[in-house]
């Protein structure tokens, strides 16, 4: 089948800062945001997230969804045709690796949300219980086998939205699962808040320890967590961009995904650690947390087995929209290049991914003794998609669109005119955004 020559566009711009934020809003927000922020002392962590979320993420997401719409090419077209021959042509790849890698480790952990919601639901969660949440997950990640089928399930939901089209797919199933997230997400915060003890939990989001600033660590895991929360430097943007008609006010948009992202991870927060304080979990728990703590928790609350399936839900379908957004981009590519239909494109390379992710899937099971630098496998290609490549390709973006496109057309392309917010914007990817970005992307591969 050819390529349809009409294309694609969001239905509305209700539907597409659903859809962006569908993808914004994900695993990154509840099972990686709280356990980060456990990890990294919580309040401080979270204003320098905060920051980054600001000076750096946003004006790369609007440099990103530019792109896509100036050029409404797929992510790695979008470069070369406005900088045709030469390296800036190739370059595009990084962002689609690191998609492609990304939603390979990424539908391993949304099966497992995926297992446990069904589980919760049926409750066999609640019955397994018997050596606790710790034995039951080692034993679910480590029985070869099960988490490559719920990670092959999430996979085939995902195929069968971005097969479905922009309107019929992606914004139809956006625009009913974000709102119902949301409502969640409250409920459960609001539930986790009454619970005795749970002030607790509310400082430790929201009481700085200022001593923190001095760890790097702190930082790496902070822009590590903006980019991966935005979903910026995956080519997502540009694909999702490339939809948008000419006349979206774009800055606009992009500024309510961030905020709704940080809100809704805020939220979360706000659900998760009230409730692992009032209840003596360990919020450093790890990335475990969702998975051992959590399910622990509600085992042992009243009214957690109604409350269970409902997080489980939360955790799968954020998941879900996130793995159709890096789908879409990934198979954008072979839409355009091989002349498949979106439903061709999108079941084979949803296919690749799921044989590329097979290994992350048995990295406890069958493969726990195969490590790359030290660690199990899924952790591994985490560590280098999200430390890596995710910064190596927005320091693409923010050079190109920084100095590589022509000034006028960078700032107009964005809907963003000659005035301040322009050239701040402008600014900002041309010095501070790329400077930040070398600094950390220098330290974490250990050459600073
Ligand atoms: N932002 C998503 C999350 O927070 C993950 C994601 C990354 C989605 C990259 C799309 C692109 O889980």
């Amino acid at each position: 089948m050819s390529e349809p020559r009409q294309h694609e566009q969001w239905g509305s711009n209700l539907g597409f800062v659903l859809a962006t934020i569908g993808s914004a809003v994900g695993l990154g927000n509840i099972w990686r945001f709280a356990y980060v922020t456990g990890e990294n002392g919580g309040a401080v962590f979270l204003l320098v997230y905060l920051a980054f979320v600001l000076v750096i993420g946003l004006p790369l997401m609007i440099a990103e969804l530019s792109l896509g719409r100036t050029t409404r090419r797929d992510p790695v077209q979008a470069f070369g045709s406005l900088a045709p021959g030469g390296a800036w042509a190739h370059v595009g790849w990084v962002g689609v690796v690191a998609a492609v890698a990304i939603l390979s480790f990424y539908s391993v952990i949304a099966g497992w949300a995926l297992k446990y919601f069904v589980g919760a639901a049926g409750g066999t969660l609640w019955e397994a219980a018997g050596g606790g949440y710790g034995a039951y997950f080692d034993g679910f990640i480590a029985a070869s086998g099960e988490p490559i089928v719920w990670q092959g399930l999430m996979l085939l939901l995902a195929a069968l939205v971005v097969g479905g089209g922009v309107n019929q797919g992606i914004e139809r199933a956006s625009s009913w699962l974000m709102p119902m997230l949301a409502a969640i997400v409250l409920g459960l915060a609001v539930v986790a808040l009454t619970l005795p003890g749970s002030a607790e939990g509310v400082a430790f989001l929201f009481r700085p320890d200022w001593s923190a600033l001095a760890k790097p660590g702190l930082y790496i895991a902070a822009l590590g967590q903006a980019f991966f929360s935005l979903g910026v430097g995956m080519a997502v943007f540009i694909a999702y961009g490339s939809y948008l008609s000419p006349t979206t006010r774009l800055p606009v948009g992009a500024a309510t995904v961030a905020l709704g992202d940080t809100t809704f991870a805020i939220v979360a927060g706000l659900a998760i650690f009230p409730a692992v304080f009032a209840l003596g979990g360990d919020p450093a728990a790890g990335p475990q947390l969702a998975f051992i703590t959590i399910p622990q928790i509600l085992l042992e609350t009243p009214g957690g087995r109604i409350v269970g399936p409902v997080f489980f839900f939360l955790l799968s379908a954020a998941a879900l929209t996130s793995m159709v957004s890096l789908l879409d981009a990934a198979s954008a590519v072979a839409r355009h290049r091989l002349g498949w239909s979106r439903r061709r494109a999108a079941t084979l390379v949803a296919l690749a991914i799921f044989a590329l992710g097979t290994p992350s899937a048995l990295s406890y099971g069958v493969l726990a003794g195969v490590s790359l630098g030290g660690a199990p496998i899924l952790d591994a290609v985490d560590a280098a998609a999200s430390n890596v490549a995710l910064p190596l390709a927005g320091l693409i973006v923010a050079l190109f669109v920084g100095w590589r496109v022509p000034r006028l057309q960078a700032v107009s392309g964005a809907g963003l005119g000659r005035g301040t917010a322009g050239r701040v914007w402008l600014w900002l990817l041309r010095v501070p955004v790329p400077l930040a970005i070398a600094l950390i992307l220098l330290h974490s591969l250990g050459w600073l």
